[in-house]
């Protein structure tokens, strides 16, 4: 797909999610918060639901733990700009309570479509949420974060949501190192394969990391 046509793609979605009333969530929401960034994006990172801050701008991860995540990534010198950041949840849960199965269910369409078009290297998943919606058969994320999921087409990396850092500071070295070993992976799958003069198209993860769960 042209970057263009993927982009009125995402545009398209994101009015969808505007007018969306396939849960009982429209009723209490400001606006839908589709989700932000390059429809180029080779990162792409999937958070739980839009908090109160989210709600009001439409955009995700505005608040602190958007800061954080922001700091996150530019400490590993990725930024933020570059990389596709949207939610399981388009629309705020009432006192940020935790996502319904049927909510999760509603917005499912939009979250596969978003990674449809995308087509990202690699998808960050922010927390158990986006963990249990990708891939419900992978261990709870004490277990698997920081490393690099292969599923299908598709390369995962779960680490613990920023929030969880901000409630809980000793989590934050974690992340840190789950950061650092995100980018070492995108460097890993960035360079010729040995032996090869081109790139390993084949290998998006980064062969030596990959756990195939499926
Ligand atoms: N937490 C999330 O999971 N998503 C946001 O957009 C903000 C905070």
């Amino acid at each position: 797909m042209e970057p263009a046509s993927k982009q009125a793609h995402l545009d398209q979605i994101a009015a969808q999610v505007g007018a969306c009333r396939r849960c009982a969530l429209h009723q209490t929401r400001t606006q839908g918060v589709p989700g932000s960034g390059p429809a180029s994006a080779r990162i792409m990172a999937i958070g739980e639901a839009p908090g109160e801050r989210e709600d009001r701008e439409g955009q995700p991860f505005v608040g602190q733990a958007g800061r954080l995540l922001t700091q996150l990534l530019e400490e590993v010198g990725l930024s933020r700009d570059d990389i596709f950041i949207t939610n399981v949840l388009k629309s705020r849960p009432p006192g940020n309570r935790d996502p319904l199965p049927e909510e999760v269910a509603a917005c499912a369409g939009y979250l596969d479509e978003q990674m449809a078009v995308i087509q990202p290297q690699v998808i960050l998943l922010l927390g158990r949420h986006a963990l249990q919606r990708m891939l419900p058969d992978a261990p709870g994320i004490s277990r698997c974060h920081g490393q690099v999921l292969g599923a299908g087409s598709r390369t995962y990396m779960p680490c613990y949501h920023p929030a969880a850092a901000l409630y809980q500071s000793s989590l934050l070295p974690t992340l840190r190192e789950d950061f650092r070993h995100l980018r070492e992976h995108l460097d890993r799958a960035a360079r010729p394969a040995q032996g090869s003069a081109a790139a390993a198209p084949s290998a998006p993860s980064g062969r030596a990391e990959q756990l195939d769960l499926f």
